[in-house]
């Protein structure tokens, strides 16, 4: 009987040995858009691929910072509940960090989100949801979250996404550093959304110790009302504590309708469906190309337009509960 050379067998794929989800946070990759750069003879566009992050988005990065911040400070214990205001984003990676670390999860959402994909998945993911007005937006679920806190400050850790430098912070040791690799440190251009400010003021932060000749403008929506979901139209807005605009190089308005178009763009010339904020900021970084004679022009991709989320129970669930009573015909 012959016998198996155990050394010739290659493993089907690498054994992952003490890997959490968590790690999948952060490293996302960055994407060259081939055919929209084409439009700028010397001006090349890429995108930061951060629906790629476990828990689906750019917000899990400052999410899962905050959070271990809040452990290594020993303001975050076990006992403690973590609440927090969010459209979203924030929302499902608090939900998700929160389940795999064991903490329990208290998330304040307008009630129009509640029930859109974002609210089921943070659901899914076991968090408590407190729905506050629809009318209000995102204002509105920043100061029913500070209400609750301040009734009971002891039982919650509330990172509080617009006022923690953390946010910011994983952005500068992070984001920045893998674009600034990722492109051999050939960015001349940097440009990404505004929610709470953590994205653009982080990288910026970090680009300008690396090369202050990097030029950095935050996205922000044209309209007071918006579709623009995720993006903060400061003018008409609380401002977000962390965010500081002198640092920047200026501000580029987005219109929603050049937003909502440049999805199906995007899709059609590149192959890749995302939200509609990262569609803003490609119109964004469009406009930059626009001006300059020659450059790497960096964005963010916040989120996909990801259709998993329809494979779960409570997906469907929810679309049961839209829909009219059922009207029983009888056949005779
Ligand atoms: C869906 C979404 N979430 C978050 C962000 C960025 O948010 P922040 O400013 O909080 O880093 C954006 C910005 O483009 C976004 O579109």
């Amino acid at each position: 009987m012959g016998s198996i050379n155990q050394n010739s067998l290659a493993p089907a794929c690498p054994v992952i040995v003490d890997q959490s989800i968590l790690k999948k946070i952060g490293n996302t990759p960055l994407i060259h858009m081939e055919n929209i750069s084409k439009r700028y003879p010397n001006v090349e566009i890429y995108a930061k691929a951060e629906w790629r992050n476990a828990g689906g988005s750019v917000k899990s990065r400052p999410a899962l910072q905050m959070i271990e911040d809040g452990e290594a400070s020993g303001q975050l214990t076990k006992e403690k509940i973590i609440l927090d205001s969010t459209s979203g984003n924030t929302g499902v990676a608090y939900a998700l960090i929160g389940k795999i670390k064991g903490y329990r999860v208290k998330l304040v959402m307008p009630a129009n989100a509640v029930k859109e994909r974002k609210g089921v998945m943070a659901d899914f993911y076991g968090a408590e949801i407190v729905s506050s007005s629809p009318f209000e937006g995102s204002d509105g679920a920043i100061i029913l979250a500070k209400e609750i806190y301040d009734k009971d400050p002891d039982k919650y850790f509330m990172p509080d996404q617009y006022n923690n430098d953390s946010n910011w912070r994983a952005h500068y040791l992070h984001t920045a550093e893998e674009i600034w690799k990722q492109t051999n440190g050939e960015i001349t251009h940097f440009c990404a959304g505004i929610g709470t400010g953590g994205t653009i003021m982080g990288n910026t932060r970090k680009f300008r110790e690396l090369n202050p000749k990097i030029q950095c403008y935050a996205v922000e929506p044209a309209e007071e009302l918006h579709g623009l979901e995720g993006l903060k139209h400061m003018a008409s807005s609380i401002v977000p504590g962390i965010y500081d605009e002198s640092i920047l190089d200026g501000k580029i308005s987005v219109v929603t309708e050049d937003g909502y178009n440049m999805v199906e763009t995007l899709e059609k010339e590149e192959g890749i469906l995302v939200g509609h904020s990262s569609a803003a900021a490609i119109v964004a970084a469009m406009e930059l190309a626009e001006k300059i004679d020659k450059g790497v022009i960096v964005t963010v991709f916040p989120d996909s337009c990801d259709t998993t989320y329809i494979n779960f129970g409570k997906f469907k669930e929810f679309q049961d509960s839209q829909l009219p009573p059922a009207t029983h015909k009888t056949d005779h």
